[in-house]
């Protein structure tokens, strides 16, 4: 399936990362439509996964679940962090089946099996039919037992690019609300997009990111880069772009490049 293409919706695009358990309807609302329309005008294979923002991260902050197997309450926090993540997905589920998706819901926490927060066993072959089907397969950043540390958190980076791998798509595009990668905080004076990170200026770009933010427990976006560059590798090209302008994520569907950062080899 070389023309599949897998889109990240980010927690911070589609939740108020600042107070817990609050989506942002509109903006959900707005790119299910996007994805509507690029999809009505093009037969485009695609999966739409998305992050936790201020659902999950919430809940496997307090339990330290991305740690693992550390307390007597950790399983108790894989149920609960499961069902935070599960409910924003719903969200995103049900507005993209009313914007007209035949959108289908993938829950990674009890299918996968993973080891050290990377996934190492998963079928998927029923989320290929599903594509093959005209289905909109929606997976999304999840808990998963791990058979080094008891439990882990699988950012959405992993899932979608677990099934880019077994599904070869060639094309991942990670919508967030900023236009890419910066050399410093998008906010600072002088701060300047990185259009391309390829593995020859991946050092550079590394010196120039900062932590993660607030509540992220799945590394924020030194890691995420990294992994990115890891799929570049194996012929995966990732585009980061802003979905918050309205727009955005419609082109880049139908396929224009350029629209922010791309990561490739
Ligand atoms: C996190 O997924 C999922 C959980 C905390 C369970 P991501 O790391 O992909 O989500 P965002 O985009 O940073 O919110």
């Amino acid at each position: 399936m070389g023309d599949l293409v897998l889109v990240k919706l980010g927690g911070s695009l589609i939740t108020d990362k600042s107070r817990p358990y609050t989506p942002r309807m509109d903006v959900i609302r707005r790119l299910a439509a996007e994805i509507r329309e690029a999809r009505s005008g093009k037969k485009i294979p695609l999966i739409v996964g998305h992050g936790g923002g201020s659902f999950p991260h919430t809940s496997a902050k307090k339990y330290r679940t991305h740690l693992g197997v550390v307390s007597d309450e950790s399983y108790r926090g894989v149920a609960v962090v499961q069902n935070d993540a599960a409910k924003l997905n719903r969200i995103v589920v049900e507005e993209l089946i009313k914007a007209g998706e035949n959108a289908i819901s993938v829950q990674p926490s009890s299918s996968a099996v993973a080891e050290d927060s990377r996934i190492v066993k998963w079928d998927t072959e029923p989320v290929g039919k599903m594509v093959e089907c005209g289905l909109l397969p929606v997976p999304y950043g999840d808990v998963c037992l791990d058979l080094r540390k008891g439990c882990c958190i699988l950012s959405t980076e992993e899932v979608l690019g677990y099934l880019a791998r077994k599904l070869g798509g060639r094309r991942v595009i990670m919508a967030g609300k900023v236009d890419g990668v910066f050399t410093s905080d998008p906010g600072d004076r002088g701060a300047e997009l990185i259009p391309e990170i390829t593995p020859d200026n991946f050092g550079e770009v590394k010196r120039c990111l900062g932590g993660s933010d607030g509540i992220d427990v799945t590394g924020g976006m030194l890691l995420k880069v990294a992994k990115m560059l890891e799929l570049a590798k194996e012929g995966i090209q990732t585009e980061i772009i802003n979905a918050a302008k309205p727009g955005y994520l419609k082109r880049a569907l139908l396929g224009e490049t350029g629209l922010g950062t791309v990561v490739k080899a």
